[in-house]
Order: C-alpha cells, then sequence, then structure tokens
C-alpha cells in the first residue's frame, strides 16, 4: 500500500506527500462476505496471464490484466524496491512502449450506474532507467482522468474517480505524452449504490484529489473497514493540531450520502489554543480548477450542562455552509458541495468556533474532489461498434485502441471523424488501403452510416462486393482496385456509379466481371443458405430427444399428488409457533410473524440504527426480495409494556390506508418484541422541517400542502374509517413519515386508544399521554381525550408547516405556537408569521385559507373545532389555490433558500440526517 503524493499542493506537500513509508496497514482482519457479491472488480496489472490471488491485508480476489487489453509487456519492479509489507500488485507493472494510447476495456458494468475506478501506479525502477520523472496521461474514456507526474521511484500513486457509467463497459486508456514511457500496477472498480455522492451524475465524474483521514493513526482504512473499498489516507501531526479518537462506534445515519466508515470518524483533530481548523489546497496539474469538497464531523463527547459545539464554516473568507453547525453525537455528518467552488489560485477552508461555542471545531475526515474534463464527446455508437467489429473481423494489427474519433489528436489512423462540438463525431472516411486485409468485404462497413470515401485497395480481398455498399447514404469514393474479388458488382452500385453518386474504383480485380456483363449468381452462396435450416433440426434433434428422456424420467419420479401426503408432512418450528398462538386467540395477525434471529439477519445484525425512542430502538433492515423495512425492536427498560406493544401491534393490523404506515410483521419472541413496518426513505415531516433531512432544502408550500392533505386524509381515516374509531392521540411532525417520494403517513400507534363512541364518545385517561405542545389544553381540564384533540394536534402540525416554527417557541420566550400566529396574523399581513423559506413563492390566498383552518383546529376549545372530513375538504381548496407553476420553480427557489446568507455561488449541502420517527420526546 503506497501512499498517495500525486495530488499534493505545493503548500501542503511536505505533510501530504510522506514519501514511502506508506507501506505499513492496518492489521490483517479475517472476514467473510465473499467478494465477488459486491461486485468488486480488482486487476492486478503486469502478473501471469490466468493467475489470480487473494489479497490478504482486504481478502479481495485479484486477478490478471490480460483480458481487460492485448498490448503492453509485463515488467518486474526492481528487487531493490521490493518489501515485505508491499502489497502484491506493486510487484509487477504492464507498460506500454509502443502506441500513442492504450486502452483496458473493463466489461460487465451495469448502464447508468455510479462507480468508482482507482488506478495504481508503483514504478519501482522496472526498466532500470533510474529517477528521471515520468509524467503520463490517464484517460477515462475520451476524457483526460489525471496527468500522472511520477517523480519518486520508491512512492505508490493512485487516483480514485467516480462516474455514472455511461454504457456496458470503461475504456481505462494510458497516453503517451513523450515524457517518459506509461505504466500500471494495479485498477480497480467499486459499485457504488446511485445515492452516494450526490454531486456525481451521468454528466459529471469527480477525481479525487486528496481522501484525509484526520486524527491519530498510522493506517490506510478500506476494505473491509470502508464497505465501498475507499481508500482512507492517515493525515496527523499537524502542529497546531490536537488528536482525539473514540472507542465507540459512529453510525451512518440511513441514506447517508457518504457513509463513511466508523474507524474513519472515530478519530478526528481540534485546534490547540486556537478556536478555528484551517486547511488549504492548490490547483494541480492538469485539473479543471472546480472543487468538490465533503468535510465529515462527529461528536465524541455526551455534552451536559451548557457545553456546546457549533462552528461556521468558511471558503477564502466566505460563509461556505450558511448555518451554524452541531455535530451529532456519535453519527456521522458531512457538509457538500452540490455546486462547485471554482476558479480560485488557492482554496481556504476555516472552521470557525461560534463566540459561544464552549467546545472548539472538530473535523473527523476530508474529501476533495475536482471535476474531470468534459470537453471531448464520444464517437457515434454505431460508428464505433462497426469500427471494433472491422478490427477484430481482419485482426488489424495496427494501434487502434480507444474511442476511434475521439479525442482528436488521438483519432485512429486511417479515419477520417467529422468534428463538431456537441455533436457525437462520425467516421467520414476510412483508409484500410495496403493493410493485407484478407477474407471477404465485411458487411460491417455499411455500418458506417457517415461515410464518404471508403478505401479497401491493395489488399487481397476475396468473394463478392456487398449490395448492401449502395445503400450507404452519403458514399462517395468506394475504393476497391487491386483485389481478388469475383462475382459482378451489383447493379444498385452500378446504378450510383452510373448517375454520378459515386466514383467507383474496380480496376485490377481479375475476376470481377467487368461493365455491363451478366455474370451469374455463384451457386455456392445458395447452397449455404438452403444449409441453415438443415444444421438447425441436426443441431435440434439430440436436444428433443434428451427433452422427451428426461421428462419422462421426471413423470416417473414424481409422486402421485394426493391432500394426505402434503397434510402430514413435517412443518418447521416456526409454523408450528405461529399456529399456537393463533389457538391461544392472543395475537390474531394476519402479518409475518418473524423469529428474533430472522429480525438480527435482515437489520445485518442490528448494525444501522435509523432513530430511538422512548420504547426502544428503530432500526433499518432488508427483507429477503430487497424491500426496506424499519424494525422498532422494545427496549427492556421500556416504558410501554408487552400490552401496549401489541395493542399498537394490534391496531395496526386492523387500519390499512395509504396515508397510514403499514405493518409488515411483528416478532412475538419472548423476552423479544418488535414491529416491521414499511420504510420511509425520507424520515420525518419534523427532520424536514428543521433543515435536518431533505439535504437542507426547504420543502415548498406546494410540498408541505401536499403532505398536509395526506396526513390528515390518514388521521380522517382513523376517526371514521374504523369501527370502533381510534384516537391517534400523539399527532405531530415527528410522527408524520415521508416516502420517497413526499407521500405522507401517519406512524406510531403506540398511544393510540380505540373508543366506543356508541356508548359515551369519551376517553378517560389516568396517564397523562402525548406530546406537550400537541396536546389538548382541554385534557388538562378534564382528563378525556376524543378525536377533537387529534384535530388540535393536527392545528399545530399545520402551524409548524406554514411558519417552520417549534410548537413551543423558545425565540418568543416560550410562546405557544396558536397563541403566536394568532397575535401576529390579527395585524393583517401573512408574511409576518410564514416560514422565512417560503417568501415570496407562494399564492397568499392558499396561505390564509390555511392559517385559518389551522387557527380553527387549534382552537382551545373543542366543539369548535372542525372534524377531520372538513379539514380535509378546506386543505384540498387551499391546494388548489396554489398555482401548479410552482412546481417548475422549486429548484430555484431550493437554490435561494441555501443563498440567504451567502453571496457566493456555493452551495453546500448536509447530509439527511436521521429518517425514522420515534424519537425521544419530551414526555
Ligand atoms: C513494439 O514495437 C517494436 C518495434 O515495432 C516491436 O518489436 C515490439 O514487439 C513491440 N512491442 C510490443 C509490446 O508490442
Ligand atoms: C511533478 O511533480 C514534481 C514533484 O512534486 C514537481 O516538482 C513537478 O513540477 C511536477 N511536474 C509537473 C509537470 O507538474
Ligand atoms: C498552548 O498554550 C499553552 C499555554 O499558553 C502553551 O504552553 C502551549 O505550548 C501552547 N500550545 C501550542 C501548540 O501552541
Ligand atoms: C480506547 O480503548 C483503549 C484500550 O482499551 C484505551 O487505552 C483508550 O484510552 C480508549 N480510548 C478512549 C477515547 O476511550
Ligand atoms: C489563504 O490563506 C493564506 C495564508 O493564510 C493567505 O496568504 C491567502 O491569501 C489565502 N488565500 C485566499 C484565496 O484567501
Ligand atoms: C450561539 O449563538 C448562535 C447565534 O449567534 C445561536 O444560534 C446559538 O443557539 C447559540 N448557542 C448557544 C449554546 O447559546
Ligand atoms: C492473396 O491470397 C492468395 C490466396 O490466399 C495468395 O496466394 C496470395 O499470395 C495473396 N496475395 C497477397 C498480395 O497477399
Amino acid at each position: 500500500m503506497a501512499m498517495a503524493c500525486l495530488f499534493s499542493s505545493a503548500k501542503m506537500a511536505a505533510v501530504w506527500c510522506m514519501v514511502i513509508l506508506g507501506f505499513a496497514m492496518a492489521a490483517v482482519r479475517v472476514h467473510c462476505q465473499s467478494t465477488d457479491t459486491l461486485g468488486f472488480i480488482s486487476i492486478d496489472c503486469g502478473i501471469a496471464a490466468g493467475s489470480t490471488y487473494v489479497d490478504p491485508t482486504t481478502n479481495i480476489p485479484y486477478v490478471s490484466d490480460t483480458p481487460y487489453i492485448d498490448a503492453g509487456v509485463n515488467q518486474n519492479i526492481s528487487a531493490a524496491y521490493v518489501t515485505n509489507l508491499m502489497g502484491r500488485r506493486y510487484l509487477n507493472v504492464r507498460s506500454f512502449p509502443n502506441g500513442t494510447r492504450n486502452c483496458y476495456t473493463i466489461n460487465s458494468i451495469t448502464p447508468s450506474s455510479k462507480y468508482l475506478i482507482r488506478a495504481s501506479f508503483f514504478y519501482g525502477n522496472y526498466d532500470g532507467l533510474g529517477s528521471q520523472s515520468r509524467l503520463f496521461d490517464l484517460y477515462l474514456g475520451v476524457n483526460l482522468w489525471k496527468t500522472i507526474n511520477i517523480t519518486d521511484p520508491g512512492s505508490g500513486y493512485r487516483t480514485d474517480v467516480i462516474t455514472v457509467a455511461a454504457s456496458g463497459s470503461f475504456s481505462v486508456c494510458l497516453v503517451n505524452t513523450g515524457h517518459g514511457t506509461p505504466f500500471i500496477s494495479g485498477l480497480d472498480v467499486r459499485p457504488l449504490k446511485e445515492i452516494l455522492y450526490p454531486a456525481v451524475n451521468a454528466s459529471r465524474s469527480l477525481v479525487l484529489t486528496r481522501r484525509l483521514n484526520m486524527g491519530p493513526t498510522d493506517t490506510f482504512i478500506r476494505y473491509p473497514d470502508d464497505s465501498h473499498d475507499r481508500i482512507w489516507d492517515p493525515f496527523n501531526n499537524i502542529p497546531f493540531w490536537a488528536e482525539t479518537s473514540t472507542n465507540s462506534t459512529v453510525e451512518n445515519f440511513v441514506d447517508d450520502k457518504f457513509e463513511a466508515p466508523s474507524a474513519v470518524m472515530q478519530t478526528a483533530v481540534i485546534p490547540v489554543n486556537s478556536t478555528k481548523l484551517m486547511i488549504s489546497w492548490e490547483p494541480e496539474l492538469g485539473d479543471v480548477n472546480e472543487y468538490y469538497a465533503v468535510m465529515y464531523f462527529s461528536e465524541f463527547l455526551t455534552l451536559t450542562g451548557n457545553m456546546s459545539r457549533q462552528f461556521y464554516v468558511y471558503l477564502n473568507g466566505q460563509l461556505w455552509y450558511a448555518k451554524p453547525f452541531t455535530p451529532d453525537y456519535l453519527f456521522s455528518d458531512a457538509i457538500f458541495g452540490t455546486n462547485p467552488a471554482e476558479g480560485y489560485q488557492q482554496y481556504n477552508v476555516t472552521i470557525q468556533a461560534l463566540d459561544n461555542s464552549t467546545l472548539p471545531p472538530i473535523l473527523n475526515a476530508m474529501e476533495v474532489y475536482s471535476r474531470m474534463s468534459d470537453v471531448n464527446v464520444p464517437s457515434d455508437a454505431g460508428d464505433v461498434d462497426a469500427m471494433i467489429a472491422v478490427k477484430a473481423w481482419y485482426k488489424i494489427k495496427r494501434n487502434w485502441m480507444g474511442d476511434p474519433c475521439s479525442p482528436k489528436a488521438l483519432a485512429w489512423d486511417g479515419l477520417n471523424c467529422s468534428s463538431s462540438l456537441s455533436n457525437p463525431p462520425r467516421i467520414t472516411a476510412l483508409n484500410l488501403s495496403s493493410s493485407g486485409l484478407t477474407g471477404e468485404i465485411a458487411t460491417f462497413f455499411a455500418s458506417l452510416t457517415a461515410i464518404q470515401i471508403l478505401d479497401l485497395s491493395h489488399n487481397n480481398l476475396t468473394g463478392t462486393i456487398p449490395a448492401i455498399l449502395a445503400q450507404l447514404p452519403s458514399l462517395k469514393i468506394l475504393d476497391l482496385t487491386n483485389n481478388n474479388l469475383n462475382g459482378s458488382v451489383p447493379s444498385p452500385l452500378l446504378t450510383k456509379a452510373q448517375n454520378g453518386e459515386l466514383t467507383l474504383r474496380i480496376e485490377s480485380n481479375p475476376s470481377l466481371c467487368g461493365n455491363g456483363t451478366t455474370c451469374e449468381i455463384t451457386p455456392t452462396t445458395k447452397k449455404k443458405k438452403l444449409s441453415a435450416p438443415i444444421i438447425v433440426i441436426i443441431c435440434l434433434a439430440p436436444l428433443l430427444l434428451l427433452l422427451v428422456v428426461v421428462s419422462i424420467i421426471w413423470r416417473l419420479r414424481k409422486p402421485p399428488s394426493s391432500g394426505k401426503g402434503n397434510s402430514v408432512e413435517p412443518q418447521n418450528e416456526e409454523t408450528l409457533k405461529r399456529v399456537k398462538e393463533h389457538q391461544d386467540g392472543l395475537l390474531q395477525l394476519e402479518n409475518r410473524q418473524f423469529t428474533y434471529m430472522e429480525l438480527k439477519s435482515i437489520t445485518n445484525n442490528f448494525e444501522r440504527v435509523i432513530g430511538k425512542g422512548g420504547f426502544g430502538t428503530v432500526y433499518h433492515g432488508c427483507l429477503e426480495d430487497g424491500t426496506q423495512v424499519a424494525v422498532k425492536i422494545r427496549s427492556q427498560s421500556s416504558s410501554q409494556g408487552t400490552k401496549e406493544f401489541l395493542a399498537e401491534a394490534q391496531h395496526l393490523t386492523r387500519v390499512h390506508h395509504r396515508n397510514l404506515v403499514s405493518m409488515v410483521g411483528y416478532c412475538k419472541d419472548e423476552p423479544y418484541l418488535a414491529l416491521v413496518y414499511e420504510f420511509m426513505a425520507q424520515g420525518t415531516l419534523q427532520d424536514h422541517l428543521r433543515g435536518r433531512a431533505g439535504g437542507g432544502r426547504a420543502l415548498s408550500w406546494r410540498q408541505r400542502l401536499q403532505i398536509a392533505v395526506q396526513a390528515a386524509q390518514g388521521l380522517e381515516y382513523l376517526h371514521k374509517g374504523c369501527k370502533p374509531p381510534l384516537v391517534h392521540r400523539d399527532v405531530k411532525t415527528g410522527n408524520i413519515l415521508l416516502s420517497e417520494s413526499l407521500e405522507a403517513k401517519i406512524a406510531d400507534f403506540g398511544l393510540s386508544k380505540a373508543f366506543q363512541s356508541e356508548i359515551n364518545n369519551t376517553h378517560v385517561s389516568t396517564v397523562v399521554m402525548g406530546t406537550p405542545g400537541y396536546l389538548d389544553p382541554e385534557y388538562y381540564a378534564t382528563n378525556q381525550l376524543s378525536e377533537k384533540s387529534d384535530v388540535y394536534s393536527f392545528g399545530v402540525v399545520l402551524l409548524e408547516l406554514l411558519t417552520g416554527q417549534a410548537p413551543v417557541i423558545t425565540a418568543a420566550g416560550n410562546a405557544h405556537i396558536a397563541h403566536w400566529v394568532r397575535q401576529r396574523l390579527a395585524r393583517g399581513n401573512i408574511e409576518d408569521v410564514v416560514d422565512g423559506r417560503l417568501q415570496g413563492e407562494s399564492d397568499v390566498n392558499s396561505m390564509w385559507k390555511c392559517a385559518d383552518v389551522a387557527l380553527r383546529c387549534a382552537s382551545p376549545v373543542a366543539h369548535q373545532r372542525p372534524d377531520m372530513a372538513e379539514v380535509v375538504t378546506q386543505l384540498k381548496e387551499s391546494l388548489q389555490l396554489e398555482n401548479p407553476y410552482v412546481d417548475s420553480r422549486t429548484e430555484s427557489l431550493y437554490a435561494e433558500a441555501s443563498d440567504v446568507s451567502q453571496n457566493s455561488a456555493l452551495e453546500i449541502e448536509r447530509v439527511a440526517a436521521m429518517s425514522v420517527a420515534d424519537r425521544p420526546s419530551a414526555r
């Protein structure tokens, strides 16, 4: 394993470029996962054809590069540079003394999927030319990935690119620029989930500049610590920085956009005698001067009393992330740019503590990427396929590698291409004169549909001239002189030639029938055609016979079907247990019952926490069929007893509505109790309103109204669609979950109670339920909760949607949101209350209408509140008032919202935060 020296700025070179020592590696870890299932492609360049091995450090299997390339020579590095600690793939290289461009083609890539590709280089004086420096270009497809500048023969160099595959293969090319023979040691391809690195898309690839693991560690971190096998370089011993670490695991959020490994997040740096951390970089040779940084933060301390850690992040003196940032305790959070920082000669990032922060800023890890060049456009795909086929058909020995036309300077010899800046280049002329071609004229030429000049003269081509060449619309010159063609010239070609559309040269083909002479079509072609069906029959006959035999055997083996036979079949333990419970009448659930072991497996041993609450912890899980679920496990210390837990389960089996979170199954495997719900990818409405989800983007007014209508429909169903009706009793933004498409569903029925409206329409309860701020004020007087209590809570939710404020507004002396809104609206100006992130965007009448409904719901007197059916109707009208055209403006709204306090073009987002409800709430 080698240290990356390649990417250091001149200033920081001394620190980043810790030459050589880098072969130390993390201790060997044992793991059981097969890397095949991860989709890793790991190529050791320069080892013997067909050889493979498993890397002892990572357990990743490596293969020889021979299937991926047909050029270059294998070389061993000089013995003087071999050390015991060195990764095996650095012992050999493949070098490319011939040809300007030599390319690896890596197939079995999923088009439109995201990948990380890494190339590694260790010179090790393989060619005996010693310490002179070498400079060559590395291309991904038709564009420059990185200029490789190798100065130290004993250092490893590597470069990563994150890209979205345009097709089913990657082409990685080494280009000789006249400053030394290109060579390569290794190539790794790692699939990435679509959600990762959101700045990367089909039109933007990012090249790694540096990936630093801050804090006290000397080892590189990669797979299996990092499930995506990113390599994190240790970055430590910086003067003025102190190092800190934790032994506790640092978790990732669900749908984390970066999935930083815990091992990286467990170490960090803080400033010494200062309130700021500073780090800088400069643009490098060949890089596009457009940078995307990701900064990773996590809190290691449980903050008590008045302790706080809050900081701003600045780039070149300007606020980069608009809000004060507080790292989450033992969760990995990050800020990152979706727009580039560009055009500077130097990039200074400063992490500055707020004046009132009692703790200094912290930085756990950092990545910087530059945008990969995209100036070159790949050739027309049809032309590329045709040329690859032509190359293979005639076994052409020229150095035809990579894209035929692009980049222009590296176009294949013998080709002329159209050049247009935006359109894919087309092949307009192909000169294969005197190229030793033998055999027939391949029909692939007919796929070069933009070709004007095709020169196949002075070869040894045989057979007839394909008539299909006449269909090439732009063909002006067809030169077939000096070959061994026979038969006659097809009449469509002759016609074109006679019309003057085509210059046809056919001299010096002794067996070719001359102009105007009629020749018989040679019988051989006819024979071939006839023989095809016969071949098929000959081949199929044994297959059919085999089929008949197999089916006979099958019938003989299959026991006669009988109901009796089935019923005595032994049942597995799980089935028996479920049957018993049904008999008990204890829990009559139609849903799936899980065992604790099954839960363990679907949550990958409770790997990922997505929420914590009074009742226990919620984990992310994946069913066998890939369905994502949320698994809520009752903790031993839960205030919720077995009875309440099962009550929730039972309620859930009764209710089925698209705006209520549905239950997938449950587990009653004493002492473990668990509920399995559908997974709601976008987390809680609360997180979105508090800016902790949605990547810091504010929901638009239209989105808020849609969420309100959907949640209201869910509640209406509970009140009206259930018999007996259900009162939810804990309606709040933290219990409204959002699906991937932001569809709202009500969750957490732990407190809900059925009540017999036929009897007395009220429910007397002895324990205070619900969440402060949402609780029906009448409850304090009457101790009674009804449907109208849910309506009150829902009114508070509507007010939060409108204002973006919490139910109890601390900034306004702990005023209740309903009081606060009522007071301000009395002055007649809705702008005073509307969420600042919505300003100027939406229909004011729609907002007024919603405010009116909200305040009526939040009326202190229960009988003045509307019922949910009316709320649904009113909200739908409010939604109609909101102009539909706003949807198309949503994007620019986001930009405006996040640009409020920054005057640069930098848009920085915070990673989507926690994603599921049931987080601790004051009770
Ligand atoms: C490179 O070219 C030389 C001379 O043309 C030839 O002898 C040699 O075999 C070639 N090497 C490779 C690896 O193709
Ligand atoms: C290559 O790297 C060396 C050492 O970092 C540097 O001095 C040199 O200028 C670089 N070459 C180019 C062409 O950038
Ligand atoms: C920090 O301040 C203390 C006391 O002023 C001093 O002893 C120490 O050397 C300083 N540390 C650094 C790294 O400047
Ligand atoms: C982590 O564990 C090691 C060994 O048990 C201990 O020496 C170290 O102090 C611990 N670190 C922290 C931050 O708790
Ligand atoms: C970055 O910081 C250095 C030293 O602190 C300063 O000299 C330089 O001007 C800064 N560059 C920018 C673009 O702010
Ligand atoms: C510190 O001040 C900022 C605004 O300057 C404020 O948002 C934050 O809540 C304050 N933090 C504490 C702990 O008082
Ligand atoms: C062309 O092919 C024929 C038969 O395969 C062979 O006899 C002849 O020498 C070849 N001519 C050239 C110029 O390669």
